[in-house]
């Protein structure tokens, strides 16, 4: 009875352990489609003539997009060692085993953010490839290809 017991017990444990590391590939996931939002959603679009270059939504998108890649470091604290169900990108492994490096990577988009000097479509041309430039240099090394 006693070791029945424990085998149900030990089962619960691994299921809430499989369910708590989807929500945090999840929430790693979502914090990424949120700077996607505000990256290509406002900033991409005016960069490619799709909307027109409104300066107040750009300063706004540029804002979130800091805020958000400010949480990196916290949101991508623990490994959840799966992707997300279905996604076509996901975490490396390198990440937590050189996580000071990959944190490392985290300033140098804030400052591309923040150096940008945005008065027109072509000045956010500009800061959108500064930025866009520091994104890229961590998925080189941090992101893999699920599919
Ligand atoms: C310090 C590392 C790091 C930085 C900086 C970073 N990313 Fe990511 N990004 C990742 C990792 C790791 C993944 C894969 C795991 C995931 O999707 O959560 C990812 C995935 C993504 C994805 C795919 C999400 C999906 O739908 O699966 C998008 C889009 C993305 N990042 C956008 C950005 C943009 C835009 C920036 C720059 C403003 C940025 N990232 C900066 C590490 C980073």
């Amino acid at each position: 009875m006693k070791r029945v017991l424990l085998a149900a017990a030990v089962l619960a444990v691994g299921a809430t352990t499989v369910v708590a590391q989807q929500e945090v590939a999840i929430q790693q996931q979502n914090l990424m489609k949120a700077q996607a939002r505000s990256m290509y959603g406002v900033l991409g679009k005016m960069v490619k003539g799709d909307t027109p270059f409104d300066k107040a939504a750009a300063d706004g998108a540029l804002k979130a997009l800091a805020d958000d890649v400010a949480k990196i470091p916290t949101v991508f604290a623990t490994n959840p060692k799966e992707g997300v169900k279905d996604a076509t990108f996901g975490a490396s492994q390198k990440i937590w085993q050189n996580k000071a490096d990959f944190d490392a990577k985290v300033p140098a988009v804030t400052k591309a953010i923040g150096d940008a000097k945005v008065t027109d479509a072509a000045s956010l041309k500009v800061a959108f490839d500064a930025v866009q430039a520091k994104c890229d240099s961590c998925h080189d090394t941090y992101r893999v290809k699920l599919k």
